[in-house]
């Protein structure tokens, strides 16, 4: 199903997980490092083109957020884009976690994948994170890798950001995870 937005078509629209998601994070509050299941709501909007000269991107307009069981507030959200450049096959995923990160992570797939891996590291020169002075200092987000797999009415994600921490001398993997369905 080969459309301009390449591999990105199948994400279009809103999805939802119930407690499929694992998180894994050192948790400040225990002093320990949590395995965290949490539900998920993701919005695609699609949009395009966006011309930069000759380049014609296409992409998708992204909100997530997660849950702890049923509190009110989600203890994590993203906002940022998705973009397909069909000339090239460049996938390009752009967001903000609002604790003072930017990430814009990349990579490469043929219009009709299934599947496809971004990465970001910090001080590359193409896909790369930016970070607040805090965070720099106590939490710094070394890279960033996540692998999207599309099926019929569901897709995963598995990703792995790497943070170099105070608490540890190795660097550290904080994982998430999720399978979401089709809500709309
Ligand atoms: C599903 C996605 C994610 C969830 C559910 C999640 C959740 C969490 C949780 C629960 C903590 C621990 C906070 C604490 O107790 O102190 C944490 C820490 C952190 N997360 Fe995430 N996270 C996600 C993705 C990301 C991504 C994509 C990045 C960066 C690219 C990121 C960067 C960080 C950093 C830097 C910290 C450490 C803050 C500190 O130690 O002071 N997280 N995250």
């Amino acid at each position: 199903m080969a459309s301009e937005w390449g591999p990105l078509e199948g994400l279009i629209g809103e999805w939802e997980s119930d407690k499929g998601g694992l998180d894994t994070a050192f948790s400040h509050a225990e002093g320990k490092v949590l395995g965290t299941p949490y539900n998920e709501k993701v919005t695609f909007k699609p949009f395009g083109p966006v011309d930069n000269g000759d380049q014609h991107l296409f992409g998708l307009d992204y909100k997530t957020a997660m849950w702890r069981n049923d509190e009110e507030n989600p203890f994590h959200t993203e906002v940022g884009y998705w973009l397909y450049d069909g000339a090239t096959g460049e996938v390009l995923r752009g967001f903000v976690v609002p604790r003072g990160i930017t990430v814009l992570a990349g990579g490469k797939a043929s219009a009709d994948a299934t599947e496809f891996t971004l990465r970001a590291e910090k001080g590359a020169p193409l896909y790369t994170i930016g970070e607040n002075s805090y965070l720099e200092k106590n939490a710094s987000t070394l890279s960033y890798e996540v692998t999207i797999t599309i099926g019929d009415g569901t897709w995963s994600y598995k990703e792995d950001t790497v943070l170099k921490m105070k608490e540890f001398n190795e660097p550290f993997h904080h994982t998430d995870g999720n399978t979401l369905s089709k809500a709309k």
